[in-house]
């Protein structure tokens, strides 16, 4: 899979792509990762990216150039481009699901008071990832990164992702380590027994618990 990224702030990116399981995910191949830097395409004369809205009463609104330029360079047939905005549709595990299965994104982060209604017209799909504004898109494009990569096959072991929250609307289970007594917190007997049949019977009852308790919303779409 190919990720694309456009965005005013590239550096924001840089701890992001050199830790952990995206790292690694690059540099074993599974997934190429790109940066731009929307000034870059700009064809004013000081690069500028973004002017005052028309009508007045707003800041700085992203213009239509540089990223439809951006787009019209980077973007193939197989491109699936998503804009990065609180408008978009809410962001959950089957979305990220979907995603993994694509072979190239385009993730377009907005900024500032907002961008040039034009710039919708280039999206296939616009993505918010909760009700809350940001300052820009680019933590949103690094949930959607972080999120998809982690699923495409071989990144992790799939084992570890059938089991997550959200997988069939359910929360996790609680897991233990060592040591079985910590400060007089005890590991669940049934945990140490051995007794493979009931510990997954414990883990699915533990899973429908605390689901029932923190999100009985999601019982409801089961
Ligand atoms: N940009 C600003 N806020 C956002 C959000 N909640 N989701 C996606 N993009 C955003």
């Amino acid at each position: 899979m190919k990720i694309d990224i456009l965005t005013i702030f590239p550096n924001m990116f840089d701890g992001f792509l050199s830790e952990s399981i995206i790292k690694r995910a690059i540099d074993k191949g599974f997934v190429e990762i790109n940066v731009h830097d929307i000034r870059s395409y700009s064809t004013d004369k000081h690069k500028r990216v973004d002017d005052y809205g028309f009508g007045g009463g707003q800041g700085m609104v992203l213009m239509p150039q540089p990223i439809f330029d951006a787009v019209d360079d980077i973007r193939t047939d197989e491109s699936k481009v998503i804009l990065m905005t609180p408008q978009g549709e809410p962001y959950k595990q089957a979305k990220a699901y979907d995603l993994s299965k694509e072979k190239h994104l385009i993730l377009i982060c907005g900024h500032y008071e907002g961008f040039d209604e034009r710039i919708r017209t280039l999206a296939d799909m616009e993505i918010s990832i909760g009700d809350y504004v940001l300052t820009g898109g680019e933590l949103a494009s690094m949930v959607i990164t972080d999120s998809v990569v982690r699923l495409i096959d071989g990144v992790i072991t799939s084992d570890s992702h059938i089991k997550d929250s959200f997988n069939d609307n359910l929360l996790d289970y609680p897991v233990y380590t060592k040591p079985v007594n910590f400060r007089g917190m005890e590991v669940p007997a049934v945990l140490l027994s051995g007794h493979h049949k009931n510990i997954e019977e414990f883990r699915k009852n533990e899973s429908l618990k605390r689901t029932k308790e923190r999100r009985p919303d999601l019982l409801e779409k089961r």
